[in-house]
């Protein structure tokens, strides 16, 4: 089974998770966009809100009922992939999420919702956090005082750019974002405190104890991932 075979499987189980009359948050990048074309295929009676401009225009293009926070600031349920997802002691799953760079409105979106399933193919569930590099979104005037910060602990930051090769990459809300390779991240509650604590930092990619439920789809199937 290739990758992408897995990320089809498990964007077709994850929307059995959704119900007439929901309201649904869509995730961003390649397995949640699986998850909204499957999603808008069973033309369910719901209403959405997406993580990005991306998911946003695919989901309106797709025929769904698309609206913002502002009209409906509570959501039912939030379906979203992940770059890496593990088990953390004490803190239940912990995902890194931002390769796409949308992790900002990812993370506000989720805090709306009663119920976050995080959905992958299995190469993205890891004994530890921290192989994939941590995205940290940063106010642009910030970036000369928050990247050496980054570096004082130890975070390895590099200013993200754009595909394009056209400067840097700029997120749905106007900032920057540095990817810290980190390595093995042992303590993760602590080192999410220790970027929280810079100025100018305004949201990182550690998603700790967020996610109720992980699917995972691989050789055998789907599987389920409790905290
Ligand atoms: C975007 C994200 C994505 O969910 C994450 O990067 C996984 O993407 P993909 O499904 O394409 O592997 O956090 O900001």
């Amino acid at each position: 089974m290739t990758q992408d075979d897995a990320k089809r499987l498990v964007a077709r189980r994850s929307v059995e998770f959704v119900e007439d009359g929901m309201i649904v948050g869509l995730g961003t990048g390649t397995t949640a966009t699986l998850f909204i074309r499957e999603l808008a295929a069973r033309n369910l009676k719901i209403r959405c809100v997406a993580s990005s401009e991306a998911s946003h225009t695919l989901a309106v293009s797709l025929g769904m009922n698309v609206a913002t926070l502002a009209e409906l600031p509570e959501l039912d349920i939030y379906i979203d992939g992940a770059d890496e997802i593990a088990r953390i002691p004490g803190a239940g799953l912990g995902l890194i999420k931002g390769g796409g760079g949308a992790l900002l409105r990812e993370k506000i979106v989720v805090s709306a919702a009663k119920r976050f399933i995080v959905v992958a193919d299995s190469t993205k569930l890891v004994e530890h956090l921290g192989k994939f590099p941590l995205p940290v979104e940063v106010i642009k005037m910030a970036l000369p005082v928050v990247e050496p910060k980054l570096a004082a602990l130890g975070l390895n930051p590099k200013l993200r750019l754009a595909k394009s090769g056209d400067g840097a990459f700029i997120t749905d809300e106007g900032n920057y974002i540095v990817d810290c390779s980190c390595g093995r991240i042992d303590d993760p509650q602590r080192t999410a405190a220790e970027i929280r604590a810079i100025i100018g930092v305004v949201e990182h990619g550690l998603f700790l104890g967020m996610a109720k439920l992980a699917l995972v789809a691989g050789e055998d199937g789907v599987s389920e991932y409790l905290p």
